[in-house]
């Protein structure tokens, strides 16, 4: 296993929209094993392929206390959501730092493979359904910050840049 490079925010690669997963084989299967480790590590409770520069539909969560819960959708598709939304304060390990409402449906309905190439139905409530909303956006290139004000979202820019000029120094 080995930990992957993420790709910060503004990185243009962040805006690609990901291809689904042909075949579940041996390299998606490590790649798997890498997001989890990197997800982990991070201290992060959902990651996208699309954040390590990996533009295939491939997402792994773990909302649970202990980090020992971890699921895996591979080519997820939400199939119902409620008319209810909710603003939720949102971070995203591709924007350090950064913390900011975004309005979510409340309840979710996903369909996805899992890693052994079955199909499964996740219904989604709570910290679940926002860690696949926003997760499932990183893979159609979308951002959380796309939500904020075009005012906030060049703030954030700015900040990020700064940071990663700093980093690099
Ligand atoms: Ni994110």
């Amino acid at each position: 296993m080995a930990l992957l490079p993420i790709l910060c925010y503004p990185d243009p690669k962040l805006h690609t929209v990901a291809k689904p997963v042909a075949e579940i084989d041996a390299r998606v299967k490590n790649l798997i094993a890498d997001m989890l480790e990197t997800m982990h590590e991070a201290k992060g409770i959902g990651l996208a392929a699309t954040q390590v520069n990996v533009h295939e539909r491939l997402i792994v969560i773990d909302v649970s206390e202990q980090h020992d819960s971890p699921i895996v959708l591979i080519n997820p598709k939400i199939i119902w959501s409620s008319p209810e939304t909710h603003l939720n304060e949102e971070g995203c390990l591709s924007v350090p730092g950064i913390y900011d409402g975004v309005e979510r449906f409340d309840l979710v309905k996903v369909e996805a493979l899992d890693e052994h190439g079955k199909q499964r139905l996740i219904e989604a409530d709570g910290l679940l359904s926002v860690c696949i909303q926003h997760e499932m956006d990183h893979l159609l290139g979308k951002m959380f910050v796309e939500y904020l004000s075009p005012l906030k979202r060049n703030r954030i820019k700015t900040k990020m840049l700064k940071a990663q000029r700093e980093a690099k120094s």
